[in-house]
């Protein structure tokens, strides 16, 4: 285990770029693999902004580590490398981190959110961008995230805002695609962070919405 990783992970997963072949999904995650099979060409398809307000709404710049939740080819990760220490991301699908890995970027882990596999309280900044409508349990994910969250932390979720018409539309289209995808509106996932006792802020920008929970500190 690498130096700096001690406190973090409870057990080394993944951190090679010449991550094995075959499916990466865990047993047990019903999820598609849909990701695995698009994973070559996503960052093509879906192209992060220089400097995406992601970084403002995760108050960077911070020390210590951030964790990038179901953080796929690290498409964010690699924007948000430079304000702060160490990034780590982490996702169900092995084919998404493969491309992560190539960034050089961040240490990547093969895990679900529903059950990560970090220490409580070690991670200063959390994201979760643009997955938390694919999960297969949200709140299940969402405890876990605010438990390895430090005190004083921060975590932000991601999300097409489903109040919006063009939103709604993927929506059918995902699920048209049997993609799985449940969409939730801004307010129930500021009520399931508030019943872990997080200070949560709801903020929109044309389609996408951001929900800002802070830990209070200990
Ligand atoms: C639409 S992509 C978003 C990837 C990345 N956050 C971004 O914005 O580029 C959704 C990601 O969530 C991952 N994912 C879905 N369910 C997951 C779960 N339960 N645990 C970990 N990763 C998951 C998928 O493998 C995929 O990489």
């Amino acid at each position: 285990m690498c130096r700096a990783c001690e406190g973090v992970l409870s057990v080394v997963l993944v951190s090679d770029p010449s991550l094995g072949g075959g499916s990466g999904r865990l047993t047990g995650v019903p999820l598609p693999d849909l990701f695995d099979l698009l994973a070559p060409l996503y960052d093509r398809m879906i192209r992060a902004d220089d400097e995406p307000p992601l970084l403002q709404h995760l108050d960077l710049p911070a020390g210590g580590w951030l964790l990038d939740a179901a953080g796929g080819t690290g498409r964010m990760a690699e924007r948000i490398a430079g304000a702060v220490d160490h990034v780590l991301v982490l996702d169900a699908s092995h084919p998404m981190l493969r491309q992560a890995m190539s960034k050089g970027c961040c240490l990547a882990v093969v895990a679900a959110t529903e059950r990560l596999p970090l220490a409580d309280g070690s991670l200063r900044r959390i994201c979760l961008v643009d997955a938390y409508h694919h999960l297969a349990d949200r709140e299940m994910s969402v405890r876990e995230l605010w438990r390895v969250l430090a005190p004083g932390g921060r975590l932000v979720i991601e999300e097409p805002d489903i109040d919006r018409l063009a939103v709604k539309i993927v929506a059918i289209m995902e699920k048209v695609a049997l993609m799985r995808s449940h969409f939730a509106h801004g307010e129930a996932i500021a009520l399931v962070l508030n019943r872990l006792g997080a200070q949560v802020e709801l903020r929109r920008d044309g389609h996408t919405l951001w929900a800002v929970a802070d830990k209070p500190a200990a």
